[in-house]
């Protein structure tokens, strides 16, 4: 490939997008984790030009800012108030050229007479921030067909059933040679009927380019600089023409609004769905699996339906995960199940059990073996192996131990009104039911709490912490107080049917709790 590398590839991104109707510019819109001109870099990457420049306008400093984010070695060009693509290829050949004078004369091997022999030279491909599904291998088979013919400009077409805003090509019809792009409000009726389209994406030579932009000029229906009266320009200088019909025609349509965002959208995930999919992942329903970019699958993992894998995700082997379930930059171990569960930056052990109905916060890490389950909630927590927090708990700003287990109801109480704070809970701990831990609190390996308790003081390893109030049963009390009642009539039943009486003595109450508290799935 390295005889194919372009000396530039120049993406084009100072349209002001005024179909989708946002206050963010339409390059920023995001597909499959993305933005599109990240998509459209991506695909510039796999070519591995010697530079890559990026022209903008629309929204500067918000398109600037996040392209020095992605590709913080991109060049950026500023297109001046003169429209159009013509004038925005312009601009950015100035600076491709600035740019690589610059380097010449750093180097010492330039003297002014002859700077422009340090100007760009060889292959320039042009591509839109606005066109995400042309990548890599697209644009490659683009540059090989330009450098193979010699051309002076290649530019990609497709076939497409309806043609409508797009430029037209019109060819000789004795030699099919590519003569002329007419745009959609230019073109004559019969032109109009012509349905292979300009994809906007082209090879050009950068001396042809160079020459043919000089003689553009805004004589058309918009009053812009059109790229496209390029091809007729270089013809008549005497440049080849050749064009490459995509295979295709679905994957250069381009973003105008948000219909098409969402077209290219579910295109760009079907792909990518497929993709893991050959590689041995299992997805029951591909159309309501939604797999970014840049999430890793390992072969023998299942994703089922409503399943949403976002950011830097990775699933290990034999892993289920879903239905229902949206995971944003989550590790997901070997072996582990993750059920209607919502989870941003977590780590999940391999082997352990998530959900149904739990929200991992950033921080969380579930230990091998370990287990969080319904209508829980973590944050910043760090949980052992085998450590389980089966149901309706909070644990937030928490270290736990290996082998221990958190009683339904157990709230990890991590804020005062004012700071958060940290709680640790060693291994092979019970904790009750319905415990308060408050923070910052220490519970020892192997200690106990009573169920309903609220902890303010730390728990040394192996003792029970115990501050309930006891129990008192005032026999006859919904006879008299509430006299008539449904209660008070099944209480008569049962008082008259033999039934003995629940009431302990105070003293067999501390046992009655120990004893309460949670020793696994209840
Ligand atoms: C352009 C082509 C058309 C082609 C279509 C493919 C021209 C004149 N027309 O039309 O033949 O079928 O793309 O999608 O080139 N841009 C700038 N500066 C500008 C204007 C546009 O950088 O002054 C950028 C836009 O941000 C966008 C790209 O160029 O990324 C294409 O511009 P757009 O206005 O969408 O062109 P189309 O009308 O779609
Ligand atoms: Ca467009």
């Amino acid at each position: 490939m390295s005889d194919a590398r372009p000396a530039a590839v120049m993406i084009l991104a100072a349209g002001a997008g005024t179909r989708m109707k946002s206050a963010t510019p339409k390059v920023l819109h995001r597909i499959a984790g993305r933005s599109l001109v990240h998509h459209a870099l991506a695909a510039a990457e796999a070519l591995d030009p010697q530079r890559i420049v990026v022209v903008v306008r629309h929204e500067r400093e918000q398109v600037a800012a996040h392209i020095s984010e992605i590709a913080p070695h991109a060049l950026l060009a500023d297109q001046d108030d003169v429209p159009g693509t013509g004038r925005a290829v312009e601009c950015g050949m100035s600076v491709l050229d600035a740019t690589a004078i610059a380097a010449r004369v750093a180097q010492g091997d330039v003297g002014d007479s002859d700077v422009l022999n340090a100007q760009i030279q060889g292959a320039v491909v042009v591509t839109s921030g606005d066109v995400p599904l042309v990548d890599g291998p697209l644009l490659q088979s683009l540059v090989q067909a330009h450098m193979s013919a010699q051309n002076a400009v290649t530019v990609l077409t497709a076939v497409v059933p309806d043609a409508t805003g797009y430029g037209r090509i019109v060819r000789d019809q004795a030699t099919g040679d590519v003569l002329a792009i007419v745009e959609h409000k230019d073109a004559t009726d019969a032109q109009l009927e012509i349905r292979e389209i300009n994809a906007g994406i082209y090879v050009f030579d950068a001396a042809g380019l160079r020459s043919a932009l000089a003689h553009v000029n805004r004589d058309n229906a918009q009053g812009e600089m059109y790229l496209t009266d390029v091809i007729e320009i270089a013809r008549s200088e005497g440049g080849r023409v050749g064009a490459l019909v995509a295979p295709d025609a679905a994957s250069v349509e381009g973003v105008n609004d948000r219909v098409h965002l969402a077209q290219a959208g579910a295109a760009m995930n079907r792909a990518i769905v497929d993709n893991w999919m050959r590689d041995g992942v299992s997805v029951v329903d591909p159309a309501t699996t939604w797999i970014d970019v840049d999430v890793q699958l390992a072969p023998d993992s299942t994703l089922l339906p409503g399943t949403h894998l976002h950011g830097d995700t990775s699933i290990a082997a034999d892993a289920v995960v879903g239905p229902d379930t949206t995971l944003t930059n989550v590790v997901v171990g070997q072996g582990a199940h993750v059920t209607r569960t919502h989870a941003n930056d977590a780590v999940i052990g391999a082997g352990a059990n998530v959900g149904p109905f739990t929200y991992l916060r950033p921080g969380t890490t579930v230990g091998e073996d370990g287990k969080v389950g319904a209508f829980v909630e973590t944050k910043n927590a760090t949980l052992g192996k085998r450590t389980k927090v089966p149901h309706l708990s909070y644990v937030g700003d928490a270290t736990v131990g290996d082998d221990t287990n958190i009683g339904a109801a157990t709230i990890f109480v991590n804020y005062d009104g004012v700071n958060k704070t940290h709680t640790h809970v060693g291994s092979q701990v019970r904790i009750g039911s319905n415990t308060s831990l408050i923070a910052p609190l220490e519970v020892g390996d192997g200690a106990y709490t009573a169920a309903g308790a609220i902890i303010r003081r730390d728990v040394p390893a192996g003792a029970l912490g115990i501050n309930s109030v006891p129990q008192q049963n005032i026999e006859g009390w919904v006879e008299r107080r509430r006299p008539g009642t449904a209660s008070a009539e099944a209480a008569a039943r049962a008082l008259r049917a033999g039934a003995h009486s629940q009431g302990l003595s105070a003293g067999a109450h501390e046992e009655r709790a120990a004893a309460a508290t949670d020793e696994g799935e209840q």
